[in-house]
């Protein structure tokens, strides 16, 4: 037996997390050392965005969502954002065949608006082709950020205040997640960041409140089936206490 499927034997099939949130990062770097341009690094992550939604349905998570391109990388230079788009148009296509065979249903996070209208068309065309799919789902986020996801809740919410649909005082926690982009869809259990950097970068603030948070220096085209699998084994090592004592946990479970 391989070490991979070793470790992958090593998992707890019944604490599978139903959702796992990606951060990936690290593509320009990866890039830089070796030599090429970032766009090369870019479309070098595409295979591992292939890889970890293959194993995550093999796996059994439900939602996998990852963060594609975030509100505020359309500061980066022009020509990186373009290609971006392109290569995101492109892979959704080539993708698409495969991800009907693993009965992966495509949803999309963000102000999609604001995406060329090729790279959007595909994107709205693999949507509505996986609709029917009841395996993992797939969100992707692109034109996304937190903070404009959060306000576009509240403004949805003091419209229907306004109109006299709800009263302030009627707007809960649950009322608030139901008008956030992941409406419906259970919170992370697992935050997995690759590239190194230990921070957030305005990726779903809400949600996360009570997610694992997992670090990794890996650059995301190098993150490995066994990577993925590292991280799952060391979510499955934590107790989630939500706020209540070690002892309550163990009692609960
Ligand atoms: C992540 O890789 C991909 C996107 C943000 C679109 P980066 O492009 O941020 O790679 P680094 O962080 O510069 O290495
Ligand atoms: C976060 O990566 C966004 C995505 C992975 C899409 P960034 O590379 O944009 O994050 P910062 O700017 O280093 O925080
Ligand atoms: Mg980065």
């Amino acid at each position: 037996m391989d070490d991979l499927q070793h470790k992958i034997n090593s998992l707890d099939k019944s604490r599978i997390p139903v959702h796992v949130a990606m951060i990936m990062d690290g593509n320009g770097r990866w890039a830089k050392q070796k030599g090429f341009v970032r766009s090369d690094g870019h479309a070098e992550g595409i295979s591992t965005v292939h890889r970890v939604t293959q194993l995550s349905s093999d796996l059994g998570v439900r939602y996998l969502t990852l963060y594609a391109f975030s509100t505020e990388n359309w500061n980066r230079p022009s020509d990186e954002v373009a290609t971006l788009m392109y290569l995101i148009g492109w892979a959704i296509e080539r993708e698409l065949p495969e991800l009907l065979r693993n009965n992966v249903r495509i949803n999309l996070l963000g102000d999609i608006d604001r995406i060329p209208d090729d790279a959007r068309q595909r994107l709205f065309y693999a949507r509505q082709a996986t609709a029917h799919c009841t395996g993992l789902q797939l969100n992707m986020c692109l034109s996304y950020s937190s903070r404009w996801e959060i306000t576009e809740a509240a403004r949805k919410l003091a419209a229907k205040a306004a109109n006299g649909e709800i009263r302030p005082e009627e707007i809960t926690e649950k009322m608030f997640s139901d008008n956030l982009t992941t409406a419906g869809i259970p919170d992370p259990d697992l935050l997995i960041r690759t590239g190194g950097e230990e921070r957030i970068s305005n990726y779903l603030l809400w949600q996360i409140a009570y997610s694992e948070l997992y670090f990794t220096p890996v650059l995301w085209p190098d993150f490995s089936d066994s990577d993925y699998i590292d991280a799952l084994i060391d979510f499955q090592n934590r107790e989630r206490r939500f706020g209540m004592t070690s002892e309550q946990v163990q009692n609960n479970e």
